[in-house]
């Protein structure tokens, strides 16, 4: 049975990293017998660019009918300027919320070649493997009201609503003590309910997801607390679950834990397990067509793609284990670099992990 992959480059390094993962992809479809049919489609400002519009209609029929997507990274300067109901990172909210990805699992392990990379002493992050379920489809990112008002003094006024709903906050909760049940057994809620009444109700329906989670400890932190401790001492937690914003601004910080945020893949998964899979990090447009960006995050991406969407955990496995390869062979791309590694490009890099996992 074929399975139908959707690629979106997107901007910026977007299109070299997803490359490279293609590569490794189809390396891994020869390997296993995926029977994996590739697809392409725009996102973002190149999505601009052809058709207008960031997530045009085209993209959105293909992303239904995909059985997973495979993203780079999307925006850029070139569209910073641009009205703001179509600039290229409303693309990328659009498809999360048009395809229900609620679910954001950002992964942070350190991996231990890449000890003396991260900016936090070794010892306080060898060992590392935190699991942040990011809500993706709700809170201040999609809330209304929104915009930008004029007040009758004649000043202007920006506002957003941060709200959620029992539903919403109960789903996310379920993502999160499942993956912890299958982790360490412990689940970290992040919120801020000594201010924020959205934040007091995400607390009291995560309390109630417990009581069906017997098995695995629920604690409560404050989100200043949590990025305190974070870089404070990482080690302490297994499973953090937070709202849309939290979520994205602790997963940069334990995403730099890990050495790079170059290192980060991502899924973001509906209630069925469909899913999209990209790095956490941005289009790096400072970098743009250097051929120095590191393509592991999206390789990772890739790997998730299989595990989670596809049910092929061996090729899965063979792609994470084929990373495992490079890094001991001491590669490395400019963001991982440190003095006597072997520094390599971003298709170097590609074309080591499809050697690895051939090697297999
Ligand atoms: C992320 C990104 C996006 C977000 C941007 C590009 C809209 O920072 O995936 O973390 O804020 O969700
Ligand atoms: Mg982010």
């Amino acid at each position: 049975m074929t399975k139908k992959v959707l690629i979106l480059p997107g901007d910026g390094i977007g299109p070299e990293i997803v490359t490279e993962a293609e590569r490794v992809l189809r390396a891994a479809d020869e390997k296993f017998n995926l029977g994996l049919e590739i697809d392409h489609g725009l996102l973002g400002g190149s999505a601009i660019d052809q058709h207008g519009a960031p997530y045009p209609e085209e993209t959105s029929a293909k992303a239904k009918a995909a059985d997973a997507i495979l993203l780079g990274a999307v925006g850029g300067p070139k569209w910073d300027n641009i009205e703001r109901s179509i600039r290229p990172e409303r693309g990328l909210l659009g498809i999360r919320s048009e395809l229900e990805l609620f679910g954001n699992l950002r992964p942070a392990i350190l991996y231990p070649q890449l000890a003396d990379a991260s900016s936090l002493k070794p010892e306080v992050v060898s060992g590392l493997d935190i699991l942040i379920v990011r809500e993706l489809t709700g809170g201040i990112y999609f809330g209304t009201p929104r915009g930008i008002r004029e007040l009758e003094n004649g000043e202007r006024e920006g506002y957003n609503t941060y709200k959620y709903s029992e539903s919403e906050i109960r789903r996310i909760g379920v993502v999160a003590f499942e993956s912890a049940r299958k982790r360490n057994g412990r689940v970290c809620s992040v919120d801020k309910a000594n201010v924020l009444e959205a934040t007091i109700l995400w607390r009291e329906i995560m309390e109630e997801v417990a009581k069906d989670y017997p098995d695995v400890e629920l604690s409560h932190m404050y989100v200043d607390n949590a990025a305190m401790q974070l870089v404070r001492a990482p080690k302490q937690f297994d499973v953090m679950v937070t709202g849309n914003m939290f979520g994205d601004i602790l997963s940069d910080a334990a995403a730099m834990l890990t050495g790079s945020i170059g290192m980060l893949p991502s899924a973001s998964l509906d209630a069925s397990g469909k899913g999209m899979y990209e790095p956490c990090h941005g289009s790096a447009p400072d970098i743009a067509g250097q051929g120095i960006a590191n393509p592991l995050a999206t390789i990772l991406s890739a790997a998730m793609m299989l595990r989670y969407s596809l049910d092929m955990s061996a090729a899965a496995d063979a792609i994470e284990s084929a990373v495992d390869t490079v890094l001991d062979k001491g590669l490395r791309t400019a963001d991982i670099y440190t003095d006597g590694d072997v520094k390599v490009s971003t298709s170097e890099m590609g074309a080591a992990v499809v050697e690895a996992l051939a090697a297999q």
